[in-house]
């Protein structure tokens, strides 16, 4: 860890006192705290940050949650919001922005298939949306029946309680029940915990679960299937050969809605610049928010297909067969122009190029690190996105106690780098490291991170 210093002062002072007074933090237990801020990030530069006292911290996360694509201190993404905002800020989104018109453009120009884009400004939020194209279709066109919506074991779509409904991860959603009716779990696809052992028909029959629950149900009151290209804080969950081609199928054959959640994956993680692209599947919805402006401005994004939208295009008789819906902060400018911004600089630097050699190279690394520690039962992940799960032992593969992938990710710390881990999502499995990067990773940064998690598995105790 080096101490390069930013600009510190007795501002930074006062704004921690003021924090460990007034501030509530996401995800944050304060009573370990003692009425002290957290660390507080005072500076960020390409993939690194300062905290207030100086200590330079390598970010293997992305802002913590997997957001900040880009990297820190980005002027031409800061000067683009800047001129946005003196010339026109805001106007509820029922009003045309320029920003948001060629935001959209750009953005369809990289999804075939779909032609529509509604913006809000949280992953949760666009998520939403997604539902709530399914349970008006549903009252328009259905009876009120399809109005159901499958969501997966393992997989979280965010903090709303409806959001919430729709998450398969049984920590997350503990105490904050009683949850939206209508929202029914599907098995996960993690082929490392395949209950058939290790059939390489294991991706076609984790989709058929799907199939059986949609019978169970009635095919004739499911709407839409909610799905993680590749499931982020349930474990970073590649999903198995053939699993999206054949849910794909399933879908059409029961007239179920795919709906894609790349809130994570979304814009250039995976190496494409959305995750279902690595698979051959054509969704209806996709739902993005993290990376379309790495956090530079709040956006997010619900892209559908031209035929979903006509379903709305009611004519002036109707006057209730519209999608009835506003986000407040959806019309603001500053958000499409920071996702302009951010494309061009994915696309000028070459960044999804970046993002497989990349992920290559930390992949060929974690898998000396799993021929030197035991405890990795299980390596996944695709570009710039991976997971190392940490059992007690290969055979039985019971997972390590949350404590002992705390301690890992504090050792890390210790050593100047920073690395996530699912934390309090399941009853038994918050046993995975997850890596994250910014695309714009070096072999050097990857270098740090991968013996910054070595030098920390020596000393685990599990
Ligand atoms: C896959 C996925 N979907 C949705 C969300 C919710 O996004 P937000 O926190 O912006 O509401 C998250 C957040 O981590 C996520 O990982």
């Amino acid at each position: 860890m080096t101490n390069n210093p930013p600009n510190l002062d007795l501002d930074i002072q006062a704004a921690m006192a003021a924090d460990g007074d007034h501030v509530w933090h996401h995800l944050a237990q304060h009573k370990p705290l003692d009425g002290k801020a957290p660390m507080m990030v005072v500076e960020g530069k390409g993939m690194r940050v300062w905290d207030a006292s100086g200590n330079e911290f390598l970010d293997a996360v992305s802002g913590g949650v997997w957001t900040v694509n880009v990297g820190y201190g980005r002027e031409t993404i800061a000067k683009a919001v800047y001129e946005q905002l003196v010339k026109m800020n805001y106007f509820a989104n029922s009003m045309a922005n320029v920003p948001g018109a060629l935001f959209a453009q750009r953005l369809i120009e990289k999804m075939p298939g779909l032609s529509r884009v509604y913006y809000s400004n949280s992953g949760s939020e666009a998520n939403e949306k997604g539902y709530k194209f399914v349970r008006q279709l549903a009252a328009m066109k259905n009876g009120g029946k399809k109005h159901k919506i499958l969501y997966r074991d393992r997989d979280y779509h965010g903090t709303t309680i409806t959001a919430l409904s729709s998450t398969g991860q049984i920590q997350r959603k503990d105490q904050y029940g009683p949850f939206t009716p209508g929202f029914v779990e599907v098995p996960h696809c993690m082929a490392y915990r395949s209950p058939n052992g290790d059939d390489p028909d294991f991706g076609v029959q984790a989709a058929r679960e799907i199939e059986k629950v949609i019978l169970a149900e009635g095919p004739d009151t499911v709407g839409s299937i909610v799905l993680e290209p590749i499931t982020a804080g349930g474990g970073v969950i590649t999903p198995p050969e053939g699993y999206f081609e054949t849910v794909q199928e399933i879908c059409h054959k029961y007239g179920v809605l795919l709906h894609i959640d790349e809130v994570v994956c979304g814009m250039g993680r995976t190496g494409k610049w959305f995750g279902y692209q690595h698979y051959n599947v054509k969704p209806d919805i996709v739902t993005m928010a993290k990376g379309v402006a790495s956090g530079y401005a709040a956006i997010s994004v619900t892209a559908t297909t031209e035929d979903l939208f006509s379903e709305f295009l009611a004519g002036p008789e109707e006057s209730l067969s519209y999608f009835r819906d506003i986000s407040t902060f959806g019309g603001c400018a500053g958000g499409p122009a920071a996702a302009l911004e951010n494309m061009n600089i994915i696309e000028q630097e070459n960044l999804l190029q970046n993002v497989t050699d990349m992920g290559e190279y930390f992949m060929g690394r974690f898998g000396e690190l799993k021929d030197k520690y035991q405890v990795i039962g299980d390596v996944r992940g695709k570009g710039l996105f991976m997971g190392l799960e940490l059992v007690k032992d290969r055979k039985t593969k019971e997972p390590v106690a949350e404590s002992v992938t705390a301690g890992v990710a504090a050792d890390c710390m210790k050593q100047g780098v920073m690395i996530g881990r699912t934390n309090r999502s399941f009853e038994t499995f918050n046993n995975t490291l997850c890596l994250s990067p910014a695309l714009i990773c070096t072999k050097d940064d990857a270098d740090q991170i991968v013996d910054a998690i070595d030098n920390a598995l020596g000393h685990v105790q599990i």
